[in-house]
């Protein structure tokens, strides 16, 4: 990504070499951004129905767990310390030797992800330092065979299945390791070795640890699909795995789009992840103390159920394996209001009621859920809603709430001056049909009075 917005930046100056720059690269096709959805291709009928039965388990999962974990870790400055203090591929290879977490450090993600309300798990197999957290035969730069000694995705893996979580495995195309990891752009040969070591890395992955339920590709620095040979990637991956379900990051669209650091819906009911880091970082980062409140977390995945969209939630641990602490507290107490109110998100449809500067909302067939983060007293009233409301009660206690609606706004009313719950107070609101909203309605109509 990063290098991605570089270029952007370059573009930005607009000097002639950084646009030479550009449409050169941009021929290669490494301008792409990340994030960006490449244009679908043509799927048949047959295609369509499939891609709806292996996603079928993904949307009904709505919340997931992001695990950042490699050398990195060792040294607690971001995952992307190798290249932003430029350390030297020789130098960086030494954490290798440092890199010994406690055994099945994974069990205790899978325990939190769990608790927390989270039905998925996305581990980096593989980050852009090109170290494999997992046993393989194509090089010696992995876990088994340093000091770890151990195979980690292994040990994820069995994690995630233990609490009956879905496993997901992150993949970086992008390599700084790998000798031909950027030759590969401009020599043939190299790009041959490199795409068989790639495509072997991922044989490998979805191979050796029985079904596995997503591949999360990453960064396709500095190639483009021809050059990734990404159609043959993607089919020797659903020939492997049937049911798996891939996303949009080795330049060909997938089954889902990944907003990175944002919450924005896809356009025509295609199907998208918002991935966010709980601080500033992915990888671990000893001294990011920029935490996300657990109230900012639900708020986030409110807005991305409201629009069917999922919320695939950061952590980095520690080289030892353990999740900060920090991180440990705000999930769990996602995790508490998760528990009695984890139905409002799950099961969710899009949700056309958005309007509220102290709530948020998401909606199954008639009913309207309005979370409400910034408690207004013992009054909280809604605009323009277009249908009647049969009945209101909190979420959480299933106790009945009096209202009162008019054409232009509805009361709930004789509610408790505190919040009575943490940190969102839900209204189940029953209506007579799927509720809409129309608040330039309230602007025209509302009756006026004279100057
Ligand atoms: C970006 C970053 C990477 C991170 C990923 C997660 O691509 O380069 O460090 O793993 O986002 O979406």
């Amino acid at each position: 990504m990063k290098s991605d917005r570089m270029l952007r930046r370059e573009w930005l100056a607009g000097t002639g070499a950084a646009l030479a720059t550009l449409t050169a690269s941009a021929k290669a096709g490494a301008v792409l951004d990340q994030t960006q959805t490449p244009t679908p291709q043509a799927s048949s009928p047959e295609e369509e129905a499939d891609r709806i039965r292996r996603m079928k388990w993904w949307h009904e999962a709505r919340f997931g767990m992001f695990i950042h974990w490699g050398l990195y870790s060792v040294l607690g400055r971001h995952e992307w310390v190798m290249e932003d203090e430029g350390i030297p591929v020789s130098e960086y290879e030494l954490l290798a030797k440092r890199f010994q977490p406690k055994p099945n450090a994974a069990r205790a993600w899978a325990k939190l992800a769990k608790e927390t309300g989270q039905k998925y798990m996305v581990m980096t197999t593989k980050h852009h330092e090109g170290f494999c957290n997992f046993e393989t035969k194509l090089t010696n730069y992995c876990a088994p065979k340093q000091a770890a000694g151990r195979d980690l995705v292994r040990e994820y893996v069995e994690a995630a299945r233990a609490e009956g979580l879905r496993v997901g495995f992150y993949y970086s195309l992008m390599d700084w390791h790998h000798p031909d990891g950027a030759r590969c752009a401009k020599d043939e040969e190299a790009r041959k070795r490199f795409i068989e070591y790639t495509h072997g890395l991922i044989h490998e992955l979805l191979n050796n640890y029985g079904k596995i339920d997503s591949l999360w590709y990453d960064v396709a620095w500095p190639l483009d699909a021809a050059g990734w040979e990404s159609e043959r990637m993607n089919k020797m991956v659903f020939q492997l795995q049937p049911d798996i379900i891939v996303n949009n990051r080795n330049r060909l669209p997938g089954d889902f789009s990944t907003p990175e650091q944002v919450i924005v819906a896809e356009r025509g009911g295609r199907s998208w992840e918002s991935c966010m880091t709980l601080n500033d970082s992915w990888g671990y980062q000893q001294a990011d103390d920029n935490w996300k409140s657990p109230k900012t977390v639900v708020r986030n995945l409110i807005t991305c159920s409201r629009d069917a969209g999922n919320y695939l939630l950061n952590v980095g641990p520690k080289p030892d394996g353990s999740i900060p602490e920090e991180s440990v507290r705000i999930f769990k107490e996602v995790g508490q209001w998760m528990a009695h109110n984890g139905e409002t998100i799950y099961t969710a449809e899009p949700c056309r009621v958005r309007r509220s500067n102290y709530a948020n909302f998401t909606r199954k067939g008639n009913t309207l859920y309005m979370h409400i983060y910034f408690w207004p007293g013992d009054t909280a009233a809604l605009a323009g809603l277009m249908t009647g409301v049969r009945s209101a009660r909190m979420f959480a206690t299933g106790q009945k709430v009096a209202f009162e609606q008019d054409r232009f706004r509805v009361r709930f009313t004789g509610l408790p001056a505190e919040a009575p719950d943490h940190p969102v107070t839900t209204i189940a609101i029953e209506c007579e049909s799927e509720p809409t909203q129309d608040t330039d309605f309230v602007r025209r109509e509302r009756p006026r009075n004279g100057v």
